[in-house]
């Protein structure tokens, strides 16, 4: 079957198997970008925005984004880099397996959640595992980072 996504704000069309997920049709256009972890839906690592709210691309046909618009960490360089100095400046950044699909994460909650208690952060959070365990120092680098963007 034939879908359009359109990729960081550039729309292409694409061939798939019906049951094709989307992060397979993702890094298989070259948005090597998107991770695969677990391939389970458990880790987080392949999550990327569709129309602005994280989902988890192993677990989503990509048939089920056709039409939609769809941000890798590449779609958000800047902000992405922003929050990165915040994670570093925790000592959070650790391996950075995890840090695509955490920063994306961030993002979105930032746009939904205006100052975000402690578990409101873990609760949205929930679905991004960081296997270095650095999950004090990510969320005090996100306090930081929220602050920091409001002001
Ligand atoms: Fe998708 Fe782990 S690879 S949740």
């Amino acid at each position: 079957m034939i879908i359009t996504l359109t990729v960081n704000g550039q729309e292409k069309v694409h061939m798939i198997t019906p049951g094709a997920m989307l992060v397979d049709v993702l890094r298989s256009a070259g948005y090597t970008e998107v991770k695969k972890g677990c391939d389970t839906g458990s880790c987080g690592v392949c999550t990327v925005l569709l129309d602005g709210l994280p989902i988890l691309s192993c677990s989503y046909l990509a048939a089920k984004a056709d039409g939609h618009e769809i941000t890798t960490i590449r779609g958000m360089e800047k902000e992405a880099a922003e929050f990165s100095e915040f994670l570093v400046g925790e000592g959070a950044d650790q391996c950075g397996f995890c840090s695509p699909g955490l920063a994306l994460t961030v993002m979105a909650m930032k746009k939904e959640l205006k100052a975000p208690s402690d578990e409101e952060i873990k609760h949205y959070l929930a679905g991004n595992l960081c296997r270095c365990s650095g999950y004090e120092g990510q969320l005090r680098a996100i306090k930081k980072y929220l602050e920091a963007c409001r002001g």
